[in-house]
């Protein structure tokens, strides 16, 4: 199988560009590098520099047809979709839309696409199945949104088969591939590289929320269990359409108990100081799995102990992240 990746040299799309090529799959990535990094990229893969915003970079890439697309590329900072929405539309939307209209033009006949819990907003139901409303709270999630509606439709009427894949919180790193975001908004990374540079805080949101120890509960899914499940939603998918899947590992983790997870791992002490709330934190957010076993017989193997273990010794080994 042939497969694109966009974003192939971003946290996500670089470690399941390893895991197509260890598959056996012939994979080529275009990136802009605007938040990806060079040294991500596998070198087994074909590299085309470039965006999704430039057609011109779309007539070199789809020159040759592929089996499928695997679709990463994207702004993802939540903080910043809010200060500048249209950075989001345009980037991820508009950009997401010229790739659907290369796929739906015939350029490859299954596309798999980075959905997020954002989609969900705050759901009132734990753990949150795919039926749940879709309510997102702020521009970046809407984008997702909207992709997944425009890709539902031209799938549809196109007669592609496509899945939507809905992470959870993605966490932990794969021998030299690690997660290296400027800023870094995520928990895990920002605690670990906290304790590597003494410039850098680390403080936790809120310890007032409704769950057992007062602070928020997520769902932290390894990032090699993340790029098994591409793997397995492309090799799943067929009947013309549409389906979205969550990916998570059905279990949450509050704060302070992904910081005994750390501090176990590090075997460094950890006193976070604890600030207020930050807006539109919703108190517990964990997937349901059910139909990613369901449909793609697909199952997370590795649990946080595991996550921060490998992150921890991928941030030690990089303290400056890829550069
Ligand atoms: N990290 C998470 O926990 C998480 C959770 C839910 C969803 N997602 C989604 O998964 C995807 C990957 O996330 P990540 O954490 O690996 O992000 P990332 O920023 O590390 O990777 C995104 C990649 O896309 C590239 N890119 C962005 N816009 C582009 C464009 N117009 N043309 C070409 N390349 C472009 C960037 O240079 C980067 O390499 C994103 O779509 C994100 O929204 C991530």
């Amino acid at each position: 199988m042939r497969v694109l990746v966009t974003g192939g040299a971003g946290y996500i799309g670089s470690v399941t560009t390893a895991q197509l090529l260890a598959a056996g799959f012939e994979v080529e990535i275009l990136d802009d590098l605007s938040s990806g990094h060079r040294a991500a990229l596998p070198p087994a893969a074909l590299f085309h520099t470039g965006s999704l915003l430039e057609p011109a970079t779309l007539d070199r890439v789809f020159a040759r047809r592929f089996d499928a697309v695997v679709h990463f590329a994207a702004h993802s900072l939540v903080g910043e979709s809010m200060t500048d929405p249209l950075k989001y539309y345009h980037n991820n939307v508009t950009g997401t839309l010229a790739l659907i209209d290369r796929v739906a033009a015939g350029g490859a006949d299954r596309f798999v696409f980075s959905s997020s819990a954002a989609v969900y907003g705050e759901p009132e139901i734990s753990p949150v199945t795919e039926q749940a409303a879709v309510v997102p709270i702020n521009p970046y999630g809407r984008t997702k949104l909207v992709m997944e509606w425009a890709l539902a439709d031209t799938a549809r009427s196109a007669g592609f088969a496509a899945v939507a894949l809905r992470y959870f919180n993605a966490a932990g790193a794969v021998g030299d591939l690690g997660e290296d975001h400027t800023p870094e908004t995520h928990l895990i990374p920002r605690l670990l590289r906290s304790l590597l540079d003494p410039e850098l805080t680390f403080a936790v949101f809120g310890d007032d929320y409704p769950t057992p120890d007062g602070t928020c509960i997520r769902d932290y899914i390894h990032v090699q269990d993340l790029a098994e499940a591409h793997l397995a939603a492309l090799l799943w998918a067929d009947a013309p359409g549409l389906t979205a899947i969550n990916l998570g590992s059905g279990h949450g983790h509050s704060v302070s108990e992904v910081i005994a997870a750390a501090t176990a791992a590090t075997g460094r002490d950890i006193a976070p100081t604890t600030v207020p709330r930050r807006s539109g934190d919703p108190a517990r957010l964990v997937a349901s799995n059910e139909l990613a076993l369901q449909l793609l017989r697909w199952r997370p193997q590795r649990d946080l102990a595991e996550i921060l273990r490998d992150a921890w010794r991928w941030h030690r080994r990089h303290p400056h992240g890829h550069s």
